[in-house]
Formats: structure tokens, sequence, C-alpha cells
């Protein structure tokens, strides 16, 4: 397996800080803000309550019936309690699910860009990765694309949607064509919604968990809390699987993490009970991503050689830097560099998201920093004049 392209870089842009060097992160996959304080509120009340000890392996009751209770009210979703399970950040459940479910030899189709663990959970199965390729489509995975390239030999699909690193949203209608596609053929689907609360309208977001019941069969849905109530380091997500699949993920959590934390668990749980307050957290959080993303994206188009869609969800560019390759820079991964040693500006190189060619930027960083941040790559690179709407 390989170490994790996105830590890496921000493991190299946490040394130069500490070297003492003035660093612009752009490389950040975790919100600026902080944890909303009823969130943490509750968190203290849980270990004031004695929650301090071991729980379920799937986690509580409380914690399932919170998670069902939420998606119902927000998503219309049916789901029952013993179909969730409480997982140590969003990225333990996609493990849990990947390695319940893939033996040695499946294929594995993952679209590109990818999120980079998506293949490597496959090779950690002995599974094979199959990549579909989605520049014709803008990056926004079809069902057709998905027809065209599953074979007697594929297991299972993973789609990421509001995407990191593309920002593009599937539309609910192609979801639900793409899973029953998957369906029809046997194939499972994981559908990794850590960003489900993320998306800017007119794009709409959309839970797997609302699929019919004949669906849902073949889907897990890959929940997380990190990015939704900007608690990366709590670690707490949780998946929704059918209950053959969710007790198969509960036995290996059981020999491995066993649960996430205690109190963790209560304060998520409490927290969805607050609805409102809930939706009012990610409501302001996504409002000030928005207002970065309208300034950011035409900031970056009139960097010479940029080319930048607007996201739809998330809180990434994925800036095009192919016409700036040729010249001084032979690929995407020098001209990260560069921006590295020569500006001090830290970005995640496409290539580890299979986009050679492309580079991502965090949004999820203050006005400021992105202010100072395209200033600098101006000076760098050259400017168009401003487009004016
Ligand atoms: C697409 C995607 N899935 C999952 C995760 C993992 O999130 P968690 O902190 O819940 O493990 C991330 C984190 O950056 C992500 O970008």
């Amino acid at each position: 397996m390989k170490g994790s392209a996105t830590l890496i870089a921000a493991q190299v842009a946490s040394e130069m800080k500490a070297q003492g060097h003035d660093i612009i992160d752009l490389s950040v996959g975790e919100p600026d803000f902080d944890t909303p304080e009823f969130v943490k509120e509750l968190a203290r009340e849980g270990i004031a309550k004695g929650l301090t000890k071991y729980t379920p392996s799937s986690g509580t009751k409380g914690f399932h019936d919170s998670v069902a209770g939420f998606f119902e009210k927000r998503f219309g979703a049916d789901v029952q309690y013993n179909e969730i399970a409480a997982s140590c950040g969003g990225k333990q459940g996609l493990f849990n699910a990947a390695c319940t479910l893939l033996n040695a030899g499946d294929d594995v189709l993952i679209p590109k860009p990818y999120w980079v663990t998506f293949p490597e959970l496959a090779t950690f199965c002995q599974a094979k990765s199959v990549f579909i390729e989605t520049k014709e489509t803008d990056f926004v995975l079809t069902a057709d694309q998905v027809r065209a390239s599953i074979t007697n030999k594929t297991k299972l699909l993973i789609i990421n949607s509001p995407n990191n690193p593309t920002g593009r949203v599937i539309p609910p209608d192609e979801m639900r064509k793409i899973v029953e596609t998957c369906a029809e053929r046997g194939v499972y689907v994981l559908t990794d919604e850590c960003y489900l609360f993320f998306a800017y309208p007119p794009a709409e977001v959309f839970t797997s968990a609302t699929l019919p019941t004949e669906l849902r069969a073949f889907v897990c849905v890959g929940g997380s809390f990190s990015k939704t109530f900007a608690m990366t380091g709590w670690r707490i997500g949780f998946t929704i699987a059918n209950q053959i699949w969710t007790n198969a993920m509960v036995k290996l959590q059981s020999h491995s993490a066993t649960h996430p934390t205690s109190f963790v668990q209560y304060a998520c749980a409490k927290a969805f009970e607050r609805y409102d307050e809930t939706m009012a957290a990610v409501t302001s959080m996504t409002a000030e991503y928005e207002r970065r993303k309208n300034w950011l994206i035409p900031a970056l188009n009139e960097i010479d050689g940029f080319k930048c869609a607007v996201p739809e969800g998330a809180f990434y560019a994925f800036v095009d830097v192919r016409n700036v390759v040729g010249g001084e820079y032979n690929s995407s991964a020098e001209i990260a560099d560069a921006l590295l040693r020569k500006r001090h500006i830290v970005v995640t190189d496409g290539t580890g998201f299979g986009a050679d060619g492309y580079i991502r930027i965090s949004y999820a960083t203050s006005m400021e920093t992105l202010q100072k941040a395209v200033e600098q790559m101006k000076e760098m690179f050259g400017s168009k004049a401003a487009v004016t709407a």
C-alpha cells in the first residue's frame, strides 16, 4: 500500500511550519472551523455522565437510533437501527465495508479522479482496481460508463459524491441509475458520502440511504461526522448497509478498533437529535465555503494556463494545469513542487488522485490565505486580464 498523498502534503506543510517558514497551506482536507460549541458541550456532558467505558462494537443503540432518525427527518430515508454501525471516522467504515466484501482477485470499479484511499482499499484486499475515466463527462460518473465497465469479475463500485478532489456532484437521478445498473449485475456499491452536507445550489445532495430496499441490498453508505461538524480529530463516522453486511463489518471491527469513543458517540447522537442546531451549523459552514469558492474560482481562472470548473460541492478546486506543463515544468508534480519551494504554497498534485496535469486546492482555509496564494501564483505564472461577466 502507498501512504496517503494528501496526508503526505499536509505533513510537508506542518514540517515547514515547524522550521519557521511562513506557509500558505492549501492542502488541508479538513474544515478550518472549530467544532460547533453545542457538540463540544455534549461531549463534556457525555463524560460527566460517566460514558467512558466500552460500548457495543457496532456503537450504541442511541447512536443508531439518532442517525436513523436524522436521515429520516432530513432525507426521508427509512433506515433500521441494525443497518447502522458506528466507526472510527468515515475511513474505518469504508475499510470495514471493503474488507468484508472483497476477495482476492475481485475487480473493483473506481472512477477517476478518485480519493486516494479507494485504490489502496482494493490493494489491501488483494483485489484489482479497475479505473473508469470520467474526463469526457467533466468528471461526473454516468450509469453508461459503469455499464460499459462491468465484467463477470466486478464485485464492487466505489463512488464519492460530492467529490474529493473534483468538487463534482452526481445528480440524484444518475446516482439512482448507477446503483440500478450495478444491482442488475449483482455488483455492490460503496458510496462515500462524507461531504453529504456540502453542496452548493443548484446542485442537490443525495444519499443512497433513500433508495428502495431492493437497491439498498447492494449498497453501503459511508458517513462521517468529520466534515459535517468540523470534528476531524474526534474520529467518528458510520456505515449504513444491509444487516448481513453490517454484522460482518461489526465482527471485523470487534477485533480491531472495537468502536469509536463512547462519549463521542453520545455527542454525535445528541447533536443529530438537535436537528435545527445541526442544520444551522452545516448551513453556515456551507455559506462560508460558497463565499470563498465564488471569489476563488474566477481568480484562479485569471492565472495563465490555469483552468478550473466551478465546484458543486465539498471544498476543493481541482485545477487543470496542463497548459502550464511543457515549458519550465514537465508535470503537475513539478508545478506543485515549484509552488512549495519558490512560494511556500502547499497544494496537492493530482497524480495521487489519478489525474496527472491537475492540482487540488482546498478552500477550507481563510479568504485572506486564498487571496495571498492567488496573488503569489499570479506573480509566478502570469495572469490574464480579469474576465468580466
Ligand atoms: C472522500 C473522503 N472520504 C473519506 C474521508 C475520511 O474522513 P474521516 O475523517 O471521516 O475518516 C475523507 C477525508 O478527507 C475524504 O475526503
